[in-house]
């Protein structure tokens, strides 16, 4: 019955009742402008009147595998039939079969697996096993970082959304960077890792359970480490005793051509979360791995956590389903193929368009940074600001049935995983017509 109203509403009518009894989030309700959106299938979705959209944000860089995958339909179809809910304290076939699937799967030693709901929920639990497995309670974190909007998760992030949340829980220490903006550009490994050491020394390590960062930087500018960088992270970690965690929320699950973006530097980190592409978010669920060391630790100490849906049958068979496309399809292999076409597509746009100061991209995760003057490379909206122009070309893009995700000074291109050629073509051609708005405002 629901669904049936549901699909009877007309576009008007699902933006004014969701504007009028729903919050939306990390806004002003007044500025609030949603698409409304009816179905979706492969890489692209439709309002309910018909309009057709490219999904070039994978919505929230989440529906990795594309939308509406029938193999993942039924999967969830059958466990919800079959075992809608188990509480956590039960064994379920879902639950056992994904987490051996994760640890086949999962970089080095990483075989033991806590689910959550979702990400931030992961980096909530990644943390408390950390403090719980040293006895240390400070974390390192970085200041060009998303985390997760819980209350923990909020304080790790670095960026401006954490400032409406402080004074939020003690103990984060953020540490710079190697990426410093646009104008401003990269510091070399050996300068990153000397400031984090620095700062190791100066908290005192042994008051350090773990530095917890992005493999490869998401909403904060797609930044990927230099090389030596995420080795060298390794490396203080353990002349400290630090754990290492790896936040792969968005960087995972084949975005950057590999299952998680650390297999880039053959690093294995001590702790892992992940959510996202996990099920390409056919379901809600998050996970923090760990190595098996940690998880000996917990053999005769209690591991003080719990969630109602921790292990939730039907998002443990969500991701089953999901990683079997992935498998099936071979959507490693395409998003590294693709993301060759897509580096030379980026490259491209940055030779003809004066507004395009930067472009970046490792397989099918791709920034792009605009700016009004080529020479200083100021950016075309302020930190943490908008812009005329950039409304305006993410205005031009909407009518013009591409969606993506546009902050700040920046546009993302990180379309689904299944996407062929001419669909990337496609959607660029009409990046390469919106970009002619922001050229013209270059000095
Ligand atoms: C890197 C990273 N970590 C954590 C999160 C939080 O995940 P969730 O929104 O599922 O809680 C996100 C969400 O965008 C993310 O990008």
């Amino acid at each position: 019955m629901a669904t049936e109203v549901l699909a009877t509403m007309s576009g008007e009518e699902m933006i004014a009742l969701s504007k009028k009894h729903t919050l939306f989030e990390w806004t002003a309700q007044s500025k609030v402008d949603p698409i409304p959106v009816a179905r979706a299938k492969g890489i692209y979705f439709w309002t309910p009147d018909g309009k057709r959209f490219i999904d070039f944000n994978s919505q929230l860089m989440c529906v990795n595998i594309g939308h509406g995958d029938e193999r993942v339909v039924r999967a969830v179809q059958r466990q919800v039939e079959t075992l809608a809910y188990a509480n956590p304290f039960m064994a379920t076939e879902p639950r056992a079969r994904l987490g051996a699937k994760l640890a086949e799967i999962a970089p080095g030693d990483i075989e033991v697996f806590f689910f959550t709901n979702g990400g931030a929920e992961a980096n909530e639990n990644a943390i408390k096993l950390a403090r719980l497995a040293t006895g240390r309670h400070k974390i390192l974190a970085r200041y060009r970082s998303y985390h997760g909007a819980t209350a923990g998760s909020m304080m790790l992030t670095g960026d401006p959304r954490r400032w409406a949340a402080e004074p939020g829980m003690p103990g984060v220490v953020h540490v710079l960077d190697p990426y410093h903006g646009i104008e401003r550009g990269w510091d070399t490994t050996e300068q990153s890792l000397a400031l984090i050491e620095e700062t190791i020394q100066l908290e005192g390590g042994h008051t350090i359970a773990a530095f917890i960062l992005e493999s490869v930087t998401g909403t904060n500018g797609v930044l990927i480490p230099p090389d030596g960088y995420m080795q060298g992270v390794r490396k203080i970690c353990d002349k400290y005793g630090i754990l290492m965690i790896c936040d792969e929320v968005m960087a995972g699950f084949g975005r950057t051509g590999e299952w998680f973006a650390i297999n880039h530097w053959g690093v294995v980190p001590d702790l892992i979360t992940m959510a996202k592409g996990l099920t390409s978010a056919y379901v809600q669920l998050g996970a923090v791995g760990m190595r098996r060391t940690i998880a000996d630790h917990f053999q005769d100490k209690v591991f003080y956590g719990g969630l109602t849906y921790n292990s939730h049958p039907v998002a443990c068979a969500a991701a089953l389903a999901s990683i079997q496309v992935y498998e099936e399809d071979r959507l490693l292999e395409n998003a590294r193929r693709m993301g060759a076409v897509m580096t030379e597509l980026l490259a491209d746009l940055a030779k003809r368009h004066p507004s395009v100061g930067a472009a970046r991209s490792l397989g099918l995760f791709g920034l792009v940074e605009l700016v009004r003057d080529r020479a200083k490379k100021t950016p075309m909206a302020p930190f943490n600001g908008a812009s005329d122009e950039m409304q305006a070309f993410a205005k031009f893009l909407r009518q013009e049935g591409l969606y993506t995700f546009v902050r700040w000074h920046t546009f993302f291109t990180n379309p689904p995983l299944c996407i062929t050629e001419p669909e990337l073509r496609e959607a660029f051609g009409i990046i390469d017509r919106a970009l002619e708005i922001t050229d013209r405002a270059v000095r």
